[in-house]
Order: structure tokens, then sequence, then C-alpha cells
């Protein structure tokens, strides 16, 4: 059942050539959507070979590495450049060099899509994945400039409006449903949900994993005295590497000027759904 989710959701994201329909996947993400179950064996094995063979270099941009960078920069763009109106997807990996370093560094172009207005712009990114024995978060450096020129202002302050003015709190379950389904009138709070995960993905991500959002468990609206809109979410993250899914907790606040903030994040206790982490080393 996640996995139906999952693949809905990658087509809500505009991975996929169809809205509706039946599951066509693109591009990159074509090998990693279609069979998922294969990825980890397919993936260490391309890695331990290219590893072998070079240290450093040009990457088959339909691999899992750049694949797998490339997914680091969505989620950096969508912390960045992300708004209930505003999902940011990577569309396709057109180059990718990593670069020995302290740690490893990617360059990558690539095109990117926001999901809503259905625009796509090239751009560069630069990520870092620092070594060591402590988990360190990746540093990236992208440069989008053109999707903050797709307006979302008056649809924003429209939400900010109808939803800190209303006496009763907005609160919503499972988006989007077992069918993929969600509530258009709900959609901007899956979205929401989406940016705040983000953040944790975008944290939480090294080398080694490919995050999305499975399915934003509930999110619920709480009353505020200050000008922000705050909430309390529950996301289900999925790595396709480990094929794990992780349920975090998150209190976040947004608002038109100041965006997505995330106040608090739990990573919640293994569920029955999931299997133990394969021992990828
Ligand atoms: C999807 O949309 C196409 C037209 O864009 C339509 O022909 C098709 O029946 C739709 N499929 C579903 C499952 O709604
Ligand atoms: C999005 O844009 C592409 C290219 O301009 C077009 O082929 C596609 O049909 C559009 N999709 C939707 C859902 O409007
Ligand atoms: C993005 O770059 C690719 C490859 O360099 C090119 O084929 C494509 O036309 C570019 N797209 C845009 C929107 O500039
Ligand atoms: C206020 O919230 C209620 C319940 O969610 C909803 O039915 C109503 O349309 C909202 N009113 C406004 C002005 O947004
Ligand atoms: C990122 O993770 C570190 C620990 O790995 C944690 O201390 C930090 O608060 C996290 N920050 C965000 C924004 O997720
Ligand atoms: C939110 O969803 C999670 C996962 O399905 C569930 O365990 C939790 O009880 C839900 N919380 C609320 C407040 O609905």
């Amino acid at each position: 059942k996640i996995m139906r989710i999952i693949i809905i959701l990658a087509m809500l994201m505009g991975v996929t050539g169809s809205p509706n329909g039946t599951i066509r996947p693109q591009a990159a993400s074509a090998d990693t959507m279609a069979h998922p179950n294969c990825i980890p064996e397919a993936a260490d094995k391309t890695e331990k070979v290219r590893k072998n063979v070079m240290a450093t270099g040009e990457l088959n941009p339909n691999h899992y590495p750049a694949r797998r960078a490339a997914q680091v920069v969505q989620h950096y763009l969508n912390t960045r450049y992300g708004s209930p109106f505003r999902l940011i997807g990577v569309q396709k990996v057109h180059s990718a060099n990593d670069v020995a370093d302290s740690g490893r560094k990617y360059q990558l172009e690539l095109s990117v899509k926001e999901t809503i207005s259905n625009t796509t712009e090239n751009c560069s990114a630069e990520l870092f994945f620092p070594r060591g024995v402590e988990q360190h978060s990746p540093k990236v450096q992208a440069s989008c400039e053109a999707l903050l020129k797709i307006d979302t202002k008056a649809q924003e302050e429209a939400l900010y409006q109808e939803y800190k003015r209303n006496q009763s709190l907005v609160s919503a379950q499972n988006l989007p449903d077992s069918h993929g389904r969600i509530a258009p009138d709900m959609e901007p709070f899956w979205q929401l949900g989406i940016l705040a995960s983000s953040f944790i993905m975008l944290n939480e991500s090294n080398e080694n994993t490919l995050y999305n959002v499975a399915q934003v468990a509930n999110i619920t609206q709480l009353a505020t005295e200050d000008d922000q809109l705050k909430f309390d979410c529950h996301t289900l993250l999925h790595d396709m590497v480990s094929q794990e899914i992780i349920h975090w907790k998150l209190l976040f606040t947004w608002s038109p000027p100041e965006g997505v903030k995330v106040l608090q994040m739990e990573k919640l206790p293994h569920r029955h759904e999931q299997e133990e982490p394969p021992n990828t080393n």
C-alpha cells in the first residue's frame, strides 16, 4: 500500500508524464520509480564498480550516484524556494561529475520542474558530502533564480488570510490517501508537509540515501498568538535505497514573508510495517 502511494506521489510531484492515468515514468526517474525493489543491489553494485574504476570524473547522469545527488538538490531547492504553491522536482540530470576532496563533491547540471505552473528550468548545482565519523548534512549550492519568478504571492496571501482568520483550525489525514487522491483545498497543506520534510530530508541525506515523502500522514493547525500559521505534522519518508519508511513528527510555522520554519523534529521509532534496514556495508 505504501509503495502504491509512493508511486502515485511521484506522479503528483511531476516526475512522470501523465498527471492522472497510468504510471509512465520518464527519463532519470524511470528506473528508480518502475522497479523500486531492485535499487539497493543495482545501485550498490554500480557504485562499487565505479569506486574501483575511477575515484573521480564524469558520472552517468542516469545512474544512482547522480540521481541521489540530484535528489538532495531537490530537497535543498524546496527548502529555499518552495511554498504551498511552488513545489520543485528534479526532472532530468543532464550531467554529473564527482570531484575528490576532503569529502565528496558533485557538480550537476539538471533541469528542475515546478509542478504547479509546469515550468522547467535548467540549473547548476554543487554539493558536498563531508567525510567523517559524525553524520554531517550535505552542503548544497544551487541557483535557480527563475523559479522565484513564478509569482505565487497572491495565492499565498489568500491562503494565509483564510486560515489565519478562521476560527476553526484545519486538520487533515492521509495526504494522499491510498487511491492517491488529495482534496484540492488540502493540496497546499500536503505541500507544506513536503516542504517541512525537505528540511529533514536535506539534513539526513548522504551519498547512500534517496529520500521522498511517501505520505503526509496528518497535519494539524495549532492556534498561535503571533502572525505565523503553526502546524503539527506527521510524515512518512521513504528511503528508496534501504526501502525503509521512516516516521517523523514535526512542528513548523509558515507565513508568506517567512516561509516554512521547522521548530522541532523528532524521528519516531520503527513501526511494524517496516523491515529492519539491511546492513549496507
Ligand atoms: C487521464 O487523462 C486523459 C486525458 O488527458 C484521459 O484520456 C484519461 O482517460 C485519463 N485517465 C484517467 C485514469 O483518468
Ligand atoms: C507541461 O509542459 C510540458 C512542456 O511544455 C507539456 O508537454 C506538458 O503537457 C505539460 N503538462 C501539463 C500537465 O500541463
Ligand atoms: C536545458 O539543458 C539541456 C541540455 O543542455 C538542453 O537540451 C535544454 O534545451 C535546456 N532547457 C532549457 C529550458 O534551457
Ligand atoms: C473555516 O473553516 C471551516 C471548517 O474547516 C470551513 O468550512 C470554512 O469554509 C472556513 N471558512 C473560511 C472563511 O475559510
Ligand atoms: C540536522 O541534524 C543535526 C544532527 O545530525 C541536528 O543537530 C540539527 O538540528 C538538524 N538540523 C536540521 C535543520 O534538520
Ligand atoms: C498521525 O499519523 C500517524 C501515522 O499514521 C499515527 O500513528 C498518528 O496517531 C496520527 N496522529 C494523529 C493526531 O492523527
